[in-house]
């Protein structure tokens, strides 16, 4: 059966993103797959208190602000629940994620949706059986090092959902002049390689 992907894009430098282009690239190696892409670097509503109350709420009890402002985060918690791999492109950004997958995250990450609680301060994951790749682009900070908190939060973070079946791919030393076409051209091969 054909797989559906979700490609979640983070860099705001479009066709100039070393995230993006190895993103693409690995998407590329899954065939008759179905892409749903969300570029967060286009910008994501931030949690405001109307979402709040609309997350912990009955549907049938809301209001039209409530219901107008869900829009948007029913709308990217939906395109998660529906994929069954996603492909998470990362630019480290003061060591960790960019703010704008933060925003997602905070979207995504919702109780009784994507996590529950198994008891009083319990918490169990609701998303089983997908897959997750983590493409990340350092300017310098090795991938996987104590520096790369990005990569150890995004784990974190899908498996608190269920999601523990996580690699993580990418370039560490985007700049670094010396470098940076070695690494590049490694991370290419290391992608290209991949059984998906
Ligand atoms: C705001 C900002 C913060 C950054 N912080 C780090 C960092 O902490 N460590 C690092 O190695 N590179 C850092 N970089 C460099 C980027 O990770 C690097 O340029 C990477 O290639 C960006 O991904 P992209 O090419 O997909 O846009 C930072 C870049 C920006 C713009």
């Amino acid at each position: 059966m054909s797989k559906k992907i979700l490609v979640v894009k983070s860099s705001p430098n479009g066709a100039n993103s070393h995230s993006n282009k190895l993103v693409d690239l690995l998407v590329s190696k899954f065939k008759d797959a179905t892409v749903v892409t969300r570029d967060v670097s286009k910008g994501l509503p931030l949690v405001t208190s109307n979402m709040i109350a609309g997350f912990y709420s009955d549907p049938s009890t809301h209001n039209d602000v409530i219901k107008n402002e869900l829009k948007v985060p029913n709308e990217v918690v939906q395109e998660f629940l529906n994929a069954d791999v996603y492909v998470i492109g990362v630019p480290m950004y003061n060591f960790g994620i960019p703010a704008a997958l933060k925003s997602w995250i905070d979207l995504v990450v919702r109780a009784g949706v994507t996590f529950g609680f198994s008891g009083p301060g319990q918490y169990q994951g609701l998303v089983h059986g997908k897959k997750a790749y983590l493409v990340l682009a350092t300017g310098g900070a090795p991938i996987g090092s104590d520096y790369d908190l990005a990569s150890s939060y995004l784990k974190q973070i899908l498996g608190f959902m269920g999601i523990s079946d996580v690699e993580v791919h990418g370039v560490a030393g985007t700049n670094i002049p010396d470098v940076v076409e070695k690494v590049t051209k490694k991370a290419e091969l290391e992608i290209e390689a991949l059984t998906v």
